[in-house]
């Protein structure tokens, strides 16, 4: 064998080596990290679930529901409620005296709840206005099929009806404007319709 196969054949066992060392690191430390996190998380939410319901599964059509979000997203908000980019009188006051670390613990509890869904009855014609009209809009371009979203997207999916039609009214308006202009955007040339239909679309969405 010479040098240069010995260093070929070493090489690739060296780098095997090191994915799996570092696949022990992962799998003995993350997830008990994780864990500890949501832990502390579930006592902290206590404060929560007056208003976004058991495990973040909110029954009032006026509270969003946080099971199942995307952490990532879920801290982002909740910065932007404690530092005023976005605001709700009865939501901004929940998040100003939160530490860095309470709002990770939060998103790591909220986002590892499963989602209840609350479908909203509406007739079957405006599910299907509201599934071609985001189509047209390519909304899922952004919030992946079925608006499950991913890290700083939301999941829109399931969500309750009537917090989808505020939301995207709040884009439009530019009464929240949280978002660094793409639901400002993408919901300027929207009727009132359009915004009742999606929401119907999406919150039927499991
Ligand atoms: C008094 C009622 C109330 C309490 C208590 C409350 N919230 Fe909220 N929260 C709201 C309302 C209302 C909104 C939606 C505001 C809007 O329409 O933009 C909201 C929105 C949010 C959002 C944004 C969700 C999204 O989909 O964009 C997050 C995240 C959130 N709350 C987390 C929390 C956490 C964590 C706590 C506990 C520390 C908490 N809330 C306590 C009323 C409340
Ligand atoms: C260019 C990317 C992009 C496109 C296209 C897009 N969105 Fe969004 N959307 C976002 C981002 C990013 C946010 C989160 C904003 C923030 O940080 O608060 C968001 C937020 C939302 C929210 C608020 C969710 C919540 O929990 O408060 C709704 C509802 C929503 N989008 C619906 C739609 C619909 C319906 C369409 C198509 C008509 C659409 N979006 C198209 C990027 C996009």
């Amino acid at each position: 064998m010479t040098m240069r196969t010995l260093r070929a054949a070493v090489g690739p066992a060296r780098r095997l080596w090191t994915a799996l060392l570092c696949g022990w690191f992962a799998a003995v430390w993350l997830p008990s990290g994780a864990h500890a996190d949501a832990e502390a998380g579930q006592a902290k939410a206590q404060a929560c679930v007056a208003c976004h319901g058991p495990m973040g599964n909110s029954t009032n059509p006026d509270y969003p529901i946080l099971a199942g979000q995307n952490a990532r997203y879920i801290y982002l908000e909740l910065k932007d409620f404690k530092e005023g980019r976005r605001s709700d009188p009865r939501m901004s006051p929940m998040a100003a005296n939160l530490s860095k670390e309470d709002m990770q613990d939060l998103a790591d509890y909220f986002a590892a709840q499963k989602l209840v869904p609350v479908p909203f009855k509406t007739d079957s014609a405006s599910i299907e206005a509201g599934r071609k009209k985001s189509a047209e809009v390519l909304c899922t371009m952004c919030h992946l099929g079925g608006f499950s979203g991913q890290n700083e997207i939301p999941r829109v999916s399931g969500q309750q009806y009537q917090y989808i039609v505020k939301q995207l009214q709040d884009f439009r308006s530019h009464t929240r404007t949280n978002d660094a202009g793409n639901m400002t955007s993408v919901t300027r040339n929207l009727t009132d319709d359009d915004i009742r239909n999606l929401a119907a679309y999406i919150n039927n969405l499991q």
